[in-house]
């Protein structure tokens, strides 16, 4: 009997330390007392608020998406508030959510450092804050949920650097008011300073593109066209539509196909673009791990129960503890083995404008889509199209 509590007394004591090495999260510790989180354990099912920045690109529906379909399955209560790029907007749609009274907030912030005032709100109210993709700066946010961004940044620029080792780059970063794009950056000066110092390539224009906009990309590739006499050998742009727009900058210069652009998300714009050339890579984030992990983590929060975070990263405050999902580079050689493989997009979506002729052969889970509807594809396709217009 004394053996079998020494034992247990043991294990308990490995657990915690286990918990504590691979660090743990259990949400706000202040003001536990106020609000609908505060006092004892929630009991019923967990009312989890989502505020979004964007629907814009392709893979914000996904997330979408991929929340509620496991919010359904976890039987939590969601609400989705989607703020179209307006600071004010999400601000006041999380207090809303918060006067409802949520028992969790999971926000993807438009501005990473106005977001602070979400998260002293929430916690004011004994909510806990997951921070989601995109970093809240400067705030006490109870955990963070995204993709190793850095070293997307750095897989952009070693693809390029290992496939066009001299000349002349342009880089087009995204919004600087979303530490993603501050954090590719960062990434891709990792790999491209050195070589830049030592005169293998020259970094002849690095802008920022307002709210990650196409025509901001395309804009910007057209100045850098027009001030190198065309002469552009590499374009590393931070995602598919800051791609898109440097591309179609290209094709008016009739050089699309002929310098190497980099993307990020796997959308399907991109991947149809690598398969027929204009595009020569993306970076692949599966999206249901992350939402998934963002839903299953709201819950533990709004327990009080631990939160199994193995990264963290410094927010300008604390060390937020994390849980960042990998990244996968893709060009036209793994396309069918990733991106089509996975089903999240379909080998006949990818290859919709290439002659049948030269589409790879089929493989086995070829066709199957595992995480989102096609009319997330036509929906995406009209509000590109609309933005176009805009
Ligand atoms: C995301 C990218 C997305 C971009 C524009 C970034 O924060 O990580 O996946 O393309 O925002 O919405």
């Amino acid at each position: 009997m004394r053996h079998a509590k020494t034992l247990s007394a043991g294990a308990g004591l490995v657990a915690a330390l286990l918990i504590s090495l691979s660090g743990c999260v259990s949400g706000p510790q202040q003001n536990q007392s106020a609000g609908n989180n505060g006092g004892g354990a929630k009991t019923g099912p967990v009312k989890i608020g989502f505020s979004m920045d964007t629907l814009k690109e392709e893979r914000w529906q996904r997330d979408k998406q991929l929340v509620e379909q496991h919010a359904k399955e976890v039987g939590a209560i969601l609400d989705v508030q989607v703020a179209n790029g307006d600071d004010a907007v999400q601000t006041k749609q999380a207090d809303n959510m918060l006067t409802q009274g949520v028992d969790v907030l999971i926000v993807a912030p438009h501005n990473g450092e106005i977001a602070a005032s979400i998260v002293e709100a929430a916690h004011r109210q004994g909510v806990p804050v997951i921070s989601y993709d995109r970093l809240i700066k400067n705030a006490d946010v109870d955990l963070y949920v995204s993709h190793q961004v850095e070293k997307i940044g750095e897989m952009q620029a070693r693809y390029a650097l290992d496939h066009v080792p001299h000349g002349n780059y342009v880089l087009i970063g995204g919004a600087p008011t979303d530490n993603n794009a501050l954090l590719l950056r960062k990434g891709q000066e990792n790999i491209l300073k050195p070589a830049a110092e030592r005169g293998d390539i020259k970094i002849v224009a690095n802008p920022f593109a307002k709210d990650w906009k196409m025509e901001e990309a395309l804009r910007y590739m057209e100045d850098a066209l027009t001030a190198n006499n065309n002469k552009i050998d590499a374009v590393v742009a931070s995602n598919d539509g800051t791609a898109v727009g440097a591309i179609s900058a290209l094709e008016r210069a009739q050089l699309a196909g002929k310098v190497l652009v980099t993307g990020q998300d796997a959308q399907l714009d991109a991947c149809q673009k690598i398969v027929e050339g204009t595009l020569t890579m993306t970076i692949y984030k599966p999206i249901k791990p992350l939402a998934y992990s963002a839903v299953d983590a709201a819950l533990k929060l709004a327990h009080k129960e631990p939160v199994n975070a193995p990264d963290k990263i410094n927010n300008g405050k604390i060390d937020v503890p994390a849980i960042l999902q990998e990244p996968q580079a893709v060009d036209k050689n793994n396309m069918v083995n990733t991106v089509i493989k996975d089903g999240y997009h379909t080998l006949e979506e990818v290859y919709a404008h290439v002659p049948k002729d030269q589409w790879p052969k089929a493989t086995a889970s070829n066709g199957r889509k595992a995480e989102v509807s096609p009319f997330i594809a036509a929906f995406s396709l009209l509000l590109a199209a609309f933005s176009w217009v805009r």
